[in-house]
């Protein structure tokens, strides 16, 4: 078998730049998801480009070919344009670019019918309670498939059919080929449709699905939502059969691409997006975002912001930690509430409790960051890194001025401003020594 999917039109009601089919779904464009499906199905897939083919081209798997409808002038026209592609000795699958819900187990089940009873095409229709939009699946009073008529020239009567048309259809290339060159537009739309290569073949079959969710194709922006909620639950639900534990469901948001261990619990306001990946025995969450990040094992990441960061194994984040791309947390750190980390490598055991900014930073292992402390890494200018060496201890509310290097065991007093290099084992200190005047407040009291 050979799969077409057409996916050439614009999606105006949309209303978007973005080509309709481009629109992520759990952060996969809406046509990756058909087009694994249609690799399931076939090793030949060919899609039906026009509207914004190029920007559309950018994300396909190499694998899949391409064809160009110039104009879209109908669903037969789509796929005549991919005719270089059908064998007339292979069966045809025919899908479209916005119908992401669509299960292989159906189309595999419409496969084997068509094989089955030998058809020439095998149409998949479904019942909806708003047929609208539709095509209609008119029968006669045996139950026998007659044909199928567009709404647009529908009749009344015609209309109160609920037994749609999919759209998704399996054609035995020959019977395709001869017949798509005598498809006219002579109808209310004045356009070339598919359906009506159907009233060519001699030997019709339909395979009626009581899914009807699967086949809905996704024209705006309500859709779309709907779309990304089924998806995100099929997700959440392989994760837990998986052995993650997901206390909320409703609240929690999964990428289709993200990877977690088993014992992981995600608490509720969760989204783990992008290529993100997670060991096993890890706590995250509550409210934690986490964007192409790759954790190890038993880390706990509360309340927090992570985006490119790679956090080794027994790290802990938060609760209100930024982490920014370039993150690298080794394992044991302690990263607290209100730090963030841009461009920075953490040593082992290292810690930065509460409100820090480490940024184009390498700190060794079991160094101390005090309250406070942030590093001056911009000058207006340039970025420029400061490096820590293990075991260093900086005390509070230092500002560490770029470029820099604090060596090994060395002690930055609490309020110091450093702006040269501290040489190992050293005492740094770098702040006004105080003055105590006694008495001098009952002296200014008595003065006014
Ligand atoms: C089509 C079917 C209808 C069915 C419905 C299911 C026809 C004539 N009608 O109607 O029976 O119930 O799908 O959703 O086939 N496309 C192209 N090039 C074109 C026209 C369309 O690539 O020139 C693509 C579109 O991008 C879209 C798909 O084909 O993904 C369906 O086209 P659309 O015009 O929406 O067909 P419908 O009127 O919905
Ligand atoms: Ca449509």
């Amino acid at each position: 078998m050979r799969v077409v999917v057409l996916a050439a039109g614009k999606g105006i009601r949309m209303k978007s730049k973005l080509p309709k089919v481009l629109h992520p779904i759990c952060g996969k464009a809406m046509l990756l998801w058909v087009l694994d499906v249609a690799k399931l199905m076939s090793e030949r897939v060919c899609i039906v480009l026009g509207y914004s083919a190029d920007t559309v081209r950018e994300i396909l798997p190499p694998e899949i070919e391409v064809r160009i409808q110039q104009e879209q002038l109908g669903t037969a026209h789509a796929v005549m344009s991919a005719k270089d592609f059908i064998d007339p000795d292979d069966d045809v699958l025919i899908l479209y670019g916005d119908m992401p819900l669509i299960k292989v187990e159906t189309l595999r089940k419409v496969a084997n019918q068509h094989k089955e009873d030998e058809n020439d095409v095998t149409i998949v229709s479904t019942v909806m309670e708003n047929a609208t939009g539709y095509g209609r699946i008119v029968r006669d009073l045996k139950g026998n498939f007659v044909r199928i008529v567009e709404e647009a020239d529908a009749t009344d009567e015609e209309k109160m059919i609920r037994e749609v048309n999919t759209g998704i259809y399996i054609f035995k290339g020959k019977q395709l080929l001869s017949a798509l060159p005598k498809v006219n537009c002579n109808n209310a739309k004045g356009e070339y449709y598919l359906t009506d290569v159907v009233g060519m073949m001699s030997k019709v079959g339909v395979h009626k699905s009581d899914d009807w969710g699967q086949f809905m194709g996704i024209n705006d922006k309500v859709q779309l939502a709907f779309a990304q909620r089924k998806k995100r639950f099929e997700i959440l639900e392989r994760l837990m059969l998986q052995g993650v534990t997901i206390i909320d469901p409703e609240t929690t948001y999964v990428d289709a691409d993200v990877e977690i261990g088993c014992d992981t619990i995600l608490y509720p306001m969760t989204l783990l997006l992008g290529k993100t990946k997670i060991g096993e025995d890890c706590v995250i969450g509550p409210m934690a975002r986490l964007e192409n990040c790759l954790i190890g094992n038993r880390v706990r990441v509360i309340s927090s912001d992570c985006v490119g960061a790679t956090i080794e194994d027994d790290v802990s984040v938060g609760p209100f930690a930024r982490l920014r791309e370039g993150t690298v947390l080794k394992s044991g750190v302690k990263i607290g509430n209100f730090v963030e980390v841009k461009n920075s490598k953490i040593g082992s055991r290292s810690k930065a409790q509460h409100l820090a900014y480490l940024g184009d930073a390498t700190v060794g292992e079991d160094v101390n960051v005090g309250a406070g402390t942030i590093t001056c890494n911009f000058d207006g200018k340039r970025k420029n890194p400061t490096f820590i060496d293990d075991g260093a201890f900086v005390g509070s509310n230092c500002c560490l001025i770029a470029p820099l290097k604090i060596g090994k065991g060395a002690f930055i007093a609490a309020g110091s401003v450093i702006t040269e290099d501290v040489p190992e084992w050293s005492l740094a200190i770098a702040r006004c020594r105080q003055v105590v005047k006694p008495g001098w407040v009952i002296r200014k009291k008595e003065e006014t």
